[in-house]
Order: structure tokens, then C-alpha cells, then sequence
């Protein structure tokens, strides 16, 4: 089985030999310590086990619930925000069509997928309602504190609808909790109406929820082999307790905290393949929220590539210096179209017939790497074999590690976010709560 690969050769001249060495002995500390679970935040370190100590009779129950799902209803609204959505939707965009949601239903093969309680936008909900129309639709709410406002404020409005439809007995039917199964609003709401419900662990925070029922649901309501996910979210866990010199985990986390020591303070996602666009979101938010705290942290960003070259791609050539680019990429993206020769050959393109669309896409990103690091972007690249379950239950597990041992590294609680309960304690007032 092939392995995801880190390419540190484009940070050279950015970063000496020796001072990866010296952030080696930390980068493993910090993994002993993450592993001991004794550091900061140690009691939300469930995730580390997930892929190797889950309860196999929920999966079971998992796995029913989505295809009850897919036979019954024609579209499904997942209601979550932050960590309770981000990995699901990063795993339908990355496993499924790009256009998912606009195929016909025989192709598609299962309910169409959308996300509610991500804002609190009225628009955005009421447009939603409008295009499920008459549709028969079905919810997987998830909150682990269950007292969330975006997801609440959803909720409530499509559980009505849902209930003024079919009234209790069939919205029962119909809707699916995922919660903390001893506390919160949720809980006791999914108890009272006799929804399935299935666990947010307790000592697993919502940005490292992915691989439990947070988003294993509706990842398998999509139709994706949920037991290849964890198959390949194992094979991590295990290969990413070796030591610094054989680590990729390790060493990227060393890699980017090295560079951040050097003013390199926003680390940008760069990919070319559209189905990475919601990774980008999911892991902007577990690097963002997890070190972005004490006055420190690397400002987490995106961008898809070629398209963002022509808008940001004039700033990372040529603006200020404080930039690094981690490139994910695919080994064999898959497309299979190729550039056709044109006998006027008005456009000057025949010189790419017969060469397929990757290949040129291939090299549109070696060039800007060249250009970038000729730039002073240094650039760390991880390369996936391919877009299957197996490899990004890896990439999952390799990204999630990596931040909590980048996170000791850098001296902070990468599994806690009180800063997020500023603009809550505001709101709250205005509104008068
Ligand atoms: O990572 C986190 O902890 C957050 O993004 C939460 O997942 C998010 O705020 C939603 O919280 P809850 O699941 O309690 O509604």
C-alpha cells in the first residue's frame, strides 16, 4: 500500500539542516506528551484512538441509519457548524462528483446533501427550504454542546416543517441527533421525541470529531465506504508513532513551526484540484482554532490554484514575506480528458494536443512552485496517492496529530477555544438573552 509522501526539498534556503534537527527531539516530546495524554487539554484526546478503539455496534448503527436515509428521502440537511459539519462536507466535495448535488438522482444514488446552521443568514435558510420544496427530506442534526445557536435557530425552523409534513410521528422518522449522549439541550430534546442519536464522545472536541458519528453519518449517507475511512485512519495511526526521521507527521508539524519561527506567521493551503476546496475549510479551522490562541499562532489560509493565481497569485509572488505554502496534491488526480488538435489552431494550443488536462495542470503547479520559491515562499508538499476513502481517513488522522503536536510545540492548549466565546457574550446582550 503506498503512503502519503512529504516533500521538504522547496524549503531549503529557507530552513538549515540543523534546525529541523533541533525541532526533531521537540516534535517527538511533544507526540510523548500527546500520547501520555498528561499535556494541556489532555482530557479531549479521544480522537488519538478513534480509528482503533470505536464502538463497532454504533458504527453498525451508523451504517443502518444512512441507508434508511438514501432509501427514504431525496435530499439530506446536515445541521452543524465549525467542527460538528466541516469534516463531513470535506469528505463529500473530496469522494464524490464535483457536481454532486445537481446529478440526476439515478446517477447520484443517494439523497442530495446540504448544510444548515452554518450561519445566520435568513436568506441562505429560506433559499434552502425553497429548493427542498416538496421533497421528502431528512435532518442529521449535531451539536455536541447541543446549545449552539446557529444549528438551535436551524433546527427548530426545519423541524417544524418537517413535523407540520408529517407530522410527529413521521419528522421522527425523519430525524437523526448526533450529541453528547449524557448533557445538553440536544440530548434531552432527542430523548423526549425518541430520535436515533448517536455519541459525540466526550473527551473528542468537535474540530476532531470527523471519524467518530460526527461525521461518519453523514459521510456514509453520501454512499462512502466508511469502513475504508477508518481502515486507512488506522494504518496512520499506527505508522505515525515512528520515530522523527520516518514521521511525516512529525515532520511537518516541525517543518511549519520551524518556519513560523522565522516570521513565516500565515501558512497557506494550496491545492488544484477543486475537490480539495472543503479540506482547505476543515483544516483551516483545526490548525486556526487550535493554535490561534496567547497572543500566538500561525494565521491559517487558502487558496485553489490555478484560479487563485489570477487574484492572490500577484500578492504570494511579490507582497510582503511572511507567507509558506503547504501544496496537498494527488499522485494520479484521475481526469481522463485530453487537449484535441485543432487544424486552424487559432488558440496556438496544438502544441498541448494529446496531452491530457492533468498533465497540464501538473505543470502549471511545478512552475509556480518554481516561481513562488524563487519568490521567497518556501513550500511543503504532500502528496496523496489518490482521492479514495482509504487515503483520506490518513490524511485526516495525519493532519489532526500534526496540529496537536504542533500545538505543544508552539506552548499552547491546541484542543481548547475560549476565544470563540467573545463575540457569543456580545451577541447574547444585543439580543437580550
Ligand atoms: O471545534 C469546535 O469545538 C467547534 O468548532 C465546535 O465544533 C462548534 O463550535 C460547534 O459546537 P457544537 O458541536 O457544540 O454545536
Amino acid at each position: 500500500m503506498k503512503s502519503l509522501f512529504l516533500d521538504l526539498s522547496k524549503t531549503e534556503g529557507f530552513l538549515a539542516s540543523h534546525e529541523m534537527q533541533y525541532l526533531a527531539e521537540q516534535a517527538e516530546a511533544a507526540a510523548r506528551l500527546l500520547e501520555s495524554k498528561q499535556g494541556p487539554g489532555g482530557e479531549f484526546l479521544g480522537w488519538l484512538d478513534l480509528p482503533v478503539d470505536y464502538n463497532r455496534l454504533e458504527f453498525e448503527a451508523i451504517r443502518e441509519a444512512a441507508q434508511q436515509i438514501r432509501t427514504q428521502s431525496e435530499v439530506l440537511v446536515v445541521i452543524g457548524i465549525g467542527g460538528s459539519y466541516l469534516g463531513a462536507q470535506a469528505a463529500i466535495t473530496f469522494l464524490k462528483h464535483t457536481f454532486y448535488n445537481q446529478l440526476p438522482a439515478d446517477k447520484r444514488g443517494g439523497p442530495e446533501i446540504y448544510f444548515a446552521g452554518i450561519n445566520l443568514s435568513g436568506t441562505y435558510l429560506q433559499h434552502l427550504i425553497e429548493l427542498i420544496g416538496e421533497r421528502d427530506f431528512s435532518i442529521n442534526v449535531v451539536s455536541k454542546s447541543g446549545t449552539t445557536t446557529e444549528p438551535a435557530i436551524a433546527f427548530r425552523l426545519l423541524k417544524s416543517l418537517l413535523e407540520k409534513r408529517y407530522g410527529k410521528e413521521g419528522a421522527r422518522k425523519r430525524i437523526y441527533a448526533t450529541t453528547d449522549l449524557e448533557k445538553g439541550a440536544l440530548k434531552q430534546l432527542a430523548t423526549q421525541e425518541g430520535y436515533p442519536t448517536f455519541e459525540v464522545p466526550d473527551d473528542v472536541g468537535g474540530r476532531y470529531s470527523v471519524l467518530s458519528a460526527v461525521g461518519l453519518l453523514p459521510i456514509a449517507a453520501a454512499g462512502i465506504d466508511i469502513a475504508k475511512l477508518m481502515e486507512g485512519a488506522a494504518a496512520a495511526e499506527s505508522e505515525l508513532r515512528k520515530p522523527f526521521a520516518e514521521n511525516a507527521c512529525y515532520q511537518y508539524a516541525a517543518a511549519r513551526n520551524a518556519l513560523h519561527r522565522k516570521g513565516r506567521d500565515i501558512e497557506m493551503f494550496i491545492y488544484y484540484e477543486p475537490r480539495f476546496y472543503h479540506l482547505a475549510e476543515w483544516w483551516k479551522q483545526l490548525y486556526g482554532e487550535s493554535e490561534g490562541k496567547d497572543g500566538k499562532g500561525i494565521f491559517t489560509a487558502s487558496a485553489g490554484f490555478t484560479t487563485d493565481l489570477h487574484s492572490l497569485g500577484q500578492y504570494i509572488q511579490d507582497g510582503k514575506r511572511h507567507l509558506f505554502e503547504t501544496l496537498l496534491e494527488l499522485e494520479n488526480p484521475g481526469g481522463t480528458l485530453l487537449v484535441e488538435p485543432d487544424p486552424d489552431n487559432l488558440d496556438g494550443l496544438n502544441y498541448l494536443s494529446g496531452k491530457s488536462l492533468d498533465y497540464v495542470n501538473q505543470k502549471a503547479a511545478q512552475g509556480t512552485v518554481e516561481a513562488h520559491v524563487a519568490g521567497g515562499v518556501p513550500n511543503l508538499r504532500i502528496v496523496l496517492p489518490e482521492a479514495s476513502p482509504y487515503y483520506l481517513g490518513y490524511l485526516f488522522y495525519f493532519f489532526e496529530k500534526a496540529c496537536g503536536v504542533s500545538g505543544y510545540m508552539l506552548g499552547v492548549n491546541p484542543f481548547d477555544q475560549p476565544g470563540v466565546e467573545a463575540y457569543k457574550k456580545n451577541m447574547f446582550r444585543l439580543l437580550g438573552k
